[in-house]
């Protein structure tokens, strides 16, 4: 299958090398709307990938040659090029989000949908081994009734300040992956959120209206009580970590010999010696499942594992917290859906 890669960035970068390197991808096209970058990245792959991809050209030159779209371009690009692609009838893996408002989410996802086609969504927890190993364990029941759930979201070190204004804040673009992930390892909907938010950092954060630490309080449909955090400042390392706990078990995601944390504890386990530095090393291999799940799914193979529509709820949920932290009260995720239009999922 001939693929055409749309964004030639930092996670552009990384899934053009996985997908050189994916069965069943035979070809691929890069456009960016820097040719100069595109051009940069075919030309290093086309001396280590395994498929051609030496192309470089617009988005739309793109489309008449491929046979599916893996768009990684910077957010407020998704949304017109989703719909293109919809209408050029090319299955579509995006990169979270859909866009940054939940407007022009349902309208590019009406797109997709009378079209016909497929749109995956990159929220690639649901591929990492310890989700998933979660998530089978919950599922099992081996866990008894799971009450509570302790997510986190660090980053080692805030990214460039010129990314803060496009990246629609700490809640939108990191807190959103936890909110999938709990949706997805619960079979849950969120029924209530509350939100704060600090800015205890670089000027730039209160600059772009956005928060450099935030805590999350949700509320499941079934009672679950789920907390949330997310910092730009997690000077030990990357970590994402997600602890269940229930009346049998407690299982923890992501916890190993390289979590950046030390025990206080005497005898307990010290700082890692090489803790984890950011997303891409993270997630490595969930990345490269996803795209590998991709082509599958492009090809008839499988079932679409993570639709526009399942975006748009943790979008919803993230648009709920952002309510909740600008007005510090509680927040229905159904009240911000009613409000923009959502339509009843
Ligand atoms: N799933 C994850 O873990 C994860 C991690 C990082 C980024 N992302 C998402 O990936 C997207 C890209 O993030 P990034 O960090 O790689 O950004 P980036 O700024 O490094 O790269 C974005 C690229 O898109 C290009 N671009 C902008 N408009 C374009 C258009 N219309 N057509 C083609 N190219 C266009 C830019 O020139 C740039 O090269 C964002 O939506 C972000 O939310 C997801």
């Amino acid at each position: 299958m001939r693929i055409g890669l749309l964004g030639a960035g930092r996670i552009g970068t990384f899934h053009a090398t996985a997908l050189a390197h994916t069965d069943g991808v035979d070809g691929l096209v890069i456009a960016d709307a820097d040719p100069a970058r595109a051009a940069a990245l075919a030309e290093r792959l086309g001396a280590e990938a395994a498929v051609p991809a030496t192309s470089v050209m617009s988005a739309a030159e793109a489309f008449a040659q491929v046979e599916a779209v893996v768009i990684t371009a910077a957010t407020a690009a998704h949304a017109d090029l989703i719909t293109e692609a919809a209408r050029n009838r090319l299955p579509t893996f995006c990169e979270k989000p859909v866009a940054l408002d939940l407007g022009r989410t349902v309208r590019a996802l009406r797109e997709v949908e009378s079209a016909g086609t497929l749109l995956q969504m990159g929220f690639q927890r649901r591929f990492d081994a310890g989700f998933r190993a979660a998530r089978e364990a919950l599922r099992a029941g081996r866990l008894g009734r799971v009450h509570t759930i302790r997510a986190v979201t660090s980053d080692a070190a805030p990214p460039p300040a010129e990314f803060l204004p496009l990246s629609g804040g700490l809640i939108r673009d990191c807190l959103v992956h936890d909110f999938d992930a709990v949706r997805w390892l619960t079979g849950r909907e969120v029924a209530e959120v509350y939100a704060r938010g600090t800015d205890g950092g670089a000027a730039c954060f209160r600059e772009a209206g956005d928060v450099d630490t935030a805590a999350v309080l949700l509320t499941l449909d079934d009672d679950t009580l789920v907390t949330a955090t997310a910092t730009r400042y997690n000077g030990a390392g990357y970590d994402v970590r997600t602890e269940l706990s229930g009346e049998r078990d407690q299982w923890v995601v992501g916890l190993d010999d390289r979590t950046p944390m030390t025990s206080a504890e005497p005898g307990g386990p010290g700082a890692p010696v090489r803790p984890w530095s950011g997303f891409l090393e993270r997630f490595d291999g969930a990345y490269r499942a996803e795209l590998a799940a991709f082509v599958r799914a492009a090809r008839g193979e499988v079932p679409n594992p993570c639709s526009g529509w399942e975006g748009l709820r943790a979008l919803v949920v993230a648009e709920a917290c952002e309510l909740s932290r600008r007005e510090g009260r509680p927040v229905r995720p159904a009240e911000v859906a009613e409000r923009a239009g959502v339509p009843a999922l």
